[in-house]
């Protein structure tokens, strides 16, 4: 999956050609050419969407959602970032995460990406 969004992103020519090469070896998913994913341009709007229906703090009906993981605000959902990966993107296995799906695999992966690149632990 990783490989293909660098393929897409060089086939779209989006790759910034401006970038000095320091020579240094660059990670491959996140690198110069990855989009840039933020909460306020995608992680919110995919949370509030498509898991605060049942793990949001104040939601009347969790459905079952553990009282621990509630996705409120950027820190829930940094703190939680692991787990969230690996219900919603799995490296193995099926996404768990929503239960009856919904995200599209270009959402899924600019999760990915936003919760890989983008946020400082
Ligand atoms: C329809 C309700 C519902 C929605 C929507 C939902 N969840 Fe859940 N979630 C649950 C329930 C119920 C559990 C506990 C039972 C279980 O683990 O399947 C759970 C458990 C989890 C867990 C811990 C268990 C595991 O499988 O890793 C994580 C992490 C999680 N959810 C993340 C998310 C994320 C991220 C989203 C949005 C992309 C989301 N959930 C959307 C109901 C929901």
């Amino acid at each position: 999956m990783r490989w293909t969004i660098l393929a897409l992103v060089m086939l779209c020519g989006c790759a910034a050609d401006d970038i000095e090469d320091t020579g240094e070896a660059q990670d491959p998913f996140c690198g110069p050419e990855t989009p840039i994913v933020t909460y306020e341009t995608f992680g919110q709007g995919f949370v509030d969407t498509y898991c605060q229906g049942c793990h949001a703090s104040t939601t009347p009906n969790r459905q079952g959602a553990p009282e621990i993981l509630s996705f409120d605000t950027e820190t829930d959902v940094l703190g939680h970032a692991a787990s969230i990966l690996d219900a919603t993107v799995p490296l193995e296995g099926d996404a768990r995460m929503p239960p009856n799906g919904g995200p599209s695999d270009e959402d899924r992966e600019r999760l990915e990406i936003w919760l890989t690149c983008f946020v400082d632990y």
